[in-house]
């Protein structure tokens, strides 16, 4: 299906699927346990209802909004996801570039398969860097001074990551790193030509800013989550969070808040924003979804810092519950990943476009003609149905 019939994210994750080896595939869809968190990202938007307001000038709307002291010019920018030469081989500068071309920032994940320098060479659009904290402390130093030396916008601290969730889809395919060719495998790669021929041509595939020279590097064959559990640090604490935002000393985000009292710690430290996030349901199963846990963090740090939605955006109403609900702005994941998947740059510049296209529709059909007349009186709470 070529992506010009591809008219949503859902469209796009078909051609995912099809394009596609099982292991990518389901490394990118697939959530902890048994996947409640990942459904409820999605389907809590719908326990939420817009209220238009008519007669509104809405001949000139304009997406633009200030986050994290970076104004973009719409109120969605791409999250952190690893590895994604696994889903295209134009990887990391491709999703970048798209970004960049959409006015939005993009994000480069610590398990990248593109290095910080590669990415900043890729396009000069604002990029944020996602922090794991090794083991090997002095990795996450040498990630600061190399961010600033490339002029990253900003940082972000996952902390939601402790150990790694458990991703059954990834025990059932097999999926592994770098991908290896087996029987199981090399039939599901002959499967899918496309992809197929592009891991023969380059096979090469490395955690581009962890140099295997390292330690931490991968060698050989691991799971993911065995690499997680062999190299990322579970001792971190609030105390590391406040020394690498005085070591970033820029634009700091902690994400994978769940509450209001961790937002709270957040903003204590010197974070200027969190991004309310269960990781996109693939790490603890059984939280709540994420538009439903933003309220109160909201209410709680709303007028300190910026609070961003991150999980379950599959549309541009998604993005203006979130908003309507204090949101600054969201971050997507899976939206864009499905587009690399599709078309590699191309794709993801198809996902963001359709995407930007459906919030600039629904703030004209709420009456809003900016982001500031979006306000909480424009979502309610869906009242369930009596008996
Ligand atoms: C992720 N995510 C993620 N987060 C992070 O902080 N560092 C990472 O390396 C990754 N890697 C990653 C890989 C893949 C394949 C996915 C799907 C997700 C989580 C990501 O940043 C974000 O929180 C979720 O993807 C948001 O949910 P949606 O938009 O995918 O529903
Ligand atoms: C994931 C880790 C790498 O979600 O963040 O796969």
């Amino acid at each position: 299906m070529p992506l010009h019939r591809c008219f949503n994210i859902a469209d796009l994750r078909r051609m995912a699927r099809r394009r596609l080896p099982a292991p990518m595939f389901h490394y990118i869809d697939g959530g902890a346990d048994d996947e409640y968190t990942l459904r409820r990202n999605t389907e809590a938007f719908d326990d939420y209802e817009l209220l238009p307001r008519t007669l509104v000038d809405v001949s000139k709307i304009d997406l633009r909004t200030t986050v994290l002291g970076l104004t973009l010019d719409w109120p969605v920018f791409l999250s952190p996801t690893a590895m994604s030469k696994l889903f295209h081989h134009q990887a990391e500068p491709a999703v970048a570039r798209a970004a960049h071309a959409f006015g939005t920032m993009y994000s480069l994940s610590t398990l990248g398969t593109t290095s910080i320098e590669d990415v900043a060479a890729a396009t000069p659009g604002p990029k944020m860097f996602q922090v794991y904290v090794f083991k090997d402390r002095g990795l996450t130093r040498e990630f600061v001074a190399r961010c600033k030396a490339a002029k990253f916008h900003a940082l972000a601290l996952t902390v939601d990551l402790p150990v790694p969730g458990n991703r059954e889809r990834d025990h059932v395919t097999g999926m592994v790193i770098p991908p290896k060719l087996t029987w199981k495998s090399l039939l599901s790669f002959l499967t899918h030509p496309d992809w197929g021929l592009n891991a023969l041509r380059d096979p090469s595939f490395e955690i581009a800013n962890v140099k295997a020279s390292r330690a931490s590097g991968l060698q050989g064959t691991i799971s993911l989550i065995g690499y997680v559990n062999q190299q990322i640090e579970r001792s971190i604490t609030w105390d590391d969070a406040a020394w690498l935002a005085r070591e970033w000393g820029g634009p700091f985000v902690v994400k994978g808040i769940h509450c209001a009292e961790d937002a709270r710690k957040a903003a204590d430290i010197g974070a200027h924003g969190v991004m309310v996030s269960n990781h996109g349901g693939r790490q603890m199963d059984g939280v709540a979804g994420s538009v439903d846990a933003l309220g109160p963090v909201v209410d709680a740090v709303g007028d300190r810092i910026d609070v961003i939605l991150d999980g379950g955006v599959r549309r541009g109403t998604h993005v203006l519950k979130a908003l309507a609900l204090g949101a600054k702005a969201c971050s997507i994941g899976r939206g864009y990943l499905y587009g690399l998947a599709a078309g590699g740059q191309a794709g993801v510049e198809r996902a963001l476009g359709l995407l930007r296209a459906e919030v600039e529709r629904g703030m004209a059909l709420l009456g809003c003609p900016d982001v500031a007349a979006i306000t909480r009186g424009h979502v309610a709470r869906r009242t369930p149905p009596v008996g």
